[in-house]
This record gives C-alpha cells, sequence and structure tokens, in this order.
C-alpha cells in the first residue's frame, strides 16, 4: 500500500512510520509542517530510503493535500495535531485550526480522490474524565478542554464523512502514549529530563490523577493491525491497561535515575483537569487479537534508558522554541519569575 502518514515527524508518527518501514513493504510518504513538535531527526535515519519520502506542509493546505492524493494514495493515516492539553489552555485556537479544520481539509479532499482507508488518530480524552469503571467505544463524548474537544470534533466529522459520502473512515482513540521521541513537555519525558538535570518536577494538584498508559511500539502494532484489517466505520479503543498515578509514575522515575523525591514540586492545578481516564480494549482484542506486548514497568525502564542514552536529543529539543515555552508559561507553572 501507499500510505499518507501526517505528522509523521512528531512522536507517534515517527515511531510508526519506523514500524511500517522496518515490518512491512508499504510505501509511506510523510505529511508534516514541522510545528515545534516536528522534528526531522526523528526519522533520519530513514533518508534516502526508497519507500519513504518527506514533504512539508500543512494539511489545511487544500491544495497540496489534492496534489498527493491524486497521485494516488491507499491510505491515510491522520497523526499530525496539536496535542498537549497544558498549550491548548493557553491557545485554542491553533487546535481548532490542525486538529479539526486540518482533519476537514483531508477528509474533503478523498471526497475528491478517494482512498481505501481514512484511519483518524484520536485520544481516550475525548471521553473526559471516567471516574470509575472503564470507557468503551459507545460512551457519550464528554471532552473537557479544547485539546480534546477538537479531537471529539474532529471524530464526529470523520463519521459524518462516512456516513453521508460513505469514506472508509476508521477512528482509533489511544490512551496516553509514553516512549522513545517523546517530546519533553508530556508528563513522562519531562519528568526524566529534569530529573538528569536536577530539576524540579512540577505535579499537578495532588498528583493523584490517572492514566492509562501504553508504550508507543505497542500502539503502533495496534494501529497498523487497525490499518490492514480493522473495519471501516468503527472505532477501536487502544489502551495499556496499565493505570497508574501521576505520583506512582513520578516515583518510579526519581527511583531509577536515584533521585531524591524532593525533587517533587506540587503545583496549581491544570484548570478543567481530568482526574482519570480508563479504556476498554476489549474490541480490539476480541475482534484483531491485539495486546500489547510490554509491562508499564518494563517500558518506563526502557524509555528512562532511551533518554539518559539520547540526550543530545532532547538538549537540543529543550533548548529550541521550547525555551520560549519554558520561559514564559513552564517558569510561571512553577511559581519561579521570569528571567
Ligand atoms: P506530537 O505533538 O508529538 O506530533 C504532532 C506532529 O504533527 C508534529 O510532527 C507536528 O509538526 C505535526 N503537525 C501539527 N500540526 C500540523 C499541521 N497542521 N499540518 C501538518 N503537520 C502538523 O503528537 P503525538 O504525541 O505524536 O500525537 C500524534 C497524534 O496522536 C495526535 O493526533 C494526538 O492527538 C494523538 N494522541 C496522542 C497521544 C499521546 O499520548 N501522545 C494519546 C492519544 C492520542
Ligand atoms: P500530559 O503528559 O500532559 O498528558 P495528558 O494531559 O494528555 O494526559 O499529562 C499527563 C498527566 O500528568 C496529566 O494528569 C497532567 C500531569 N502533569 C503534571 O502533573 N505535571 C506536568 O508538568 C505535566 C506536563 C503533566
Amino acid at each position: 500500500m501507499k500510505i499518507l502518514v501526517t505528522g509523521g515527524c512528531g512522536f507517534i508518527g515517527s515511531n510508526f512510520i519506523r514500524l511500517i518501514l522496518n515490518e512491512t513493504s508499504h510505501q509511506v510518504i510523510n505529511l508534516d509542517s514541522l510545528t515545534y513538535a516536528g522534528n526531522l531527526e526523528n526519522l533520519k535515519e530513514l533518508e534516502g530510503n526508497p519507500h519513504y519520502q518527506f514533504l512539508k506542509g500543512d494539511i489545511r493546505d487544500q491544495k497540496l493535500a489534492e496534489k498527493i492524493l491524486s497521485a494516488g494514495i491507499d491510505a491515510i493515516i491522520n497523526f499530525a495535531a496539536e496535542s498537549h492539553v497544558d498549550r491548548s489552555i493557553l491557545d485554542p485556537q491553533s487546535f481548532l485550526q490542525s486538529n479539526y479544520f486540518g482533519c476537514a481539509n483531508l477528509l474533503e479532499s478523498c471526497r475528491k480522490f478517494p482512498v481505501k482507508i481514512f484511519l483518524q488518530i484520536s485520544t481516550d480524552e475525548v471521553y473526559g474524565p471516567f471516574p470509575k469503571g472503564l470507557a468503551d467505544e459507545g460512551c457519550r463524548l464528554n471532552p473537557s478542554s479544547p485539546y480534546s474537544a477538537s479531537k471529539a470534533g474532529a471524530d464526529l466529522l470523520c463519521f459524518s464523512y462516512h456516513k453521508t459520502f460513505g469514506l472508509p473512515v476508521t477512528i482509533a482513540r489511544l490512551s496516553n502514549n509514553y516512549g522513545p521521541y517523546q517530546f519533553p513537555e508530556k508528563l513522562i519525558p519531562l519528568f526524566i529530563t529534569n530529573a538528569l538535570e536536577d530539576q524540579p518536577l512540577p505535579l499537578y494538584g495532588d498528583g493523584l490523577q490517572v492514566r492509562d498508559w501504553i508504550f508507543v511500539e505497542d500502539a503502533c502494532q495496534a494501529l497498523l493491525l487497525i490499518l490492514e484489517e480493522g473495519r471501516a466505520g468503527e472505532i477501536y479503543n487502544v489502551g495499556g491497561g496499565n493505570q497508574r498515578t501521576n505520583l506512582e509514575v513520578t516515583r518510579i522515575i526519581l527511583q531509577e535515575l536515584k533521585r531524591s523525591k524532593r525533587l517533587i514540586k506540587y503545583i496549581q492545578d491544570r484548570p478543567g483537569h481530568d482526574r482519570r481516564y480508563a479504556l476498554d480494549s476489549n474490541k480490539i482484542k476480541k475482534e484483531l487479537g491485539f495486546a500489547p506486548a510490554l509491562k508499564f514497568e518494563d517500558g518506563l525502564l526502557l524509555t528512562v534508558k532511551w533518554y539518559q542514552d539520547h540526550k543530545k536529543w532532547w538538549q537540543k529539543v529543550k533548548s529550541g522554541e521550547y525555551r520560549l515555552y519554558y520561559e514564559g508559561f513552564y517558569r510561571q507553572k512553577l511559581g519561579l519569575k521570569k528571567k
């Protein structure tokens, strides 16, 4: 298959492209606008690979999308998005633009130049906080942040194109991913890299919020299965079944890096912070036979090791555009004065 992967220079997209090129004979075109989160170094080893092509561009660019699709594309997998909840609180508009209108543009382009599969990458956050039990695919959408609302909007739009125009859309709703190449503004890589630099770990509220963690390579295996065997018009939850509080995750990181828990700094809670996410992933298990391979603690140790071994990668990332974010919002969230 010839696959258009959007947002392939980000965290999950780059892991997915690596998997596809290592384990299948599919061809990949990677369309990415290279926002602060997109990094060509994430796929440096693929330069010159005849099965891989990178195009710098925005998923909102209709002419570009139509040009790519008109050359013949079998499948689209849409990872491209603004993905950080904290930033969506600071700047909701850019989330609507990329996550909703960007997806809309791809769907619309597929009406002119049909594909066999349109796989939209969504999130467990669309179900909102889930105090007890597990959220299955039939649960109502109840997003709390501009990020999750923009993703929920895109999901609804995807299904409208399936029902109205017969587009072969499938949605994968992933739980929190972690692993190599994650931008160090998200909980796990932020805390690992801060601990390595003996900087404070800013834990929101009481730190007892629960997330369901999945190792990124497991999530990518699930996406490959959905791409090859999933049914159009269906939603598949992809969770790791690893529900941990943020404090538990933080303690493992500190223990592994032999740092004191005095590095933990409890700070004001995130506005609209969802207390708990937990996915019911039985559908993908039953229908497609998917189960994550890695236990959470093993995956976390692998991840800690990766960041220890790739200091240059994250030090460069942390010194780029991220620095502005760090100097502004991030220092503010730590209760530090602006420099
Ligand atoms: P990321 O922020 O690391 O990467 C996003 C990528 O998309 C970047 O390379 C960026 O340059 C690109 N991009 C952003 N806007 C674009 C646009 N308008 N046009 C073209 N490219 C654009 O994100 P991620 O963590 O890899 O997440 C990928 C997808 O998975 C997102 O759709 C996100 O909502 C979803 N998701 C992520 C998680 C998670 O834990 N990371 C969990 C559930 C769902
Ligand atoms: P995050 O990695 O931003 O993912 P999401 O908000 O999409 O789940 O955050 C994971 C959890 O960690 C979430 O409950 C918020 C919390 N968190 C902190 O306590 N401190 C931080 O600095 C960050 C980035 C997150």
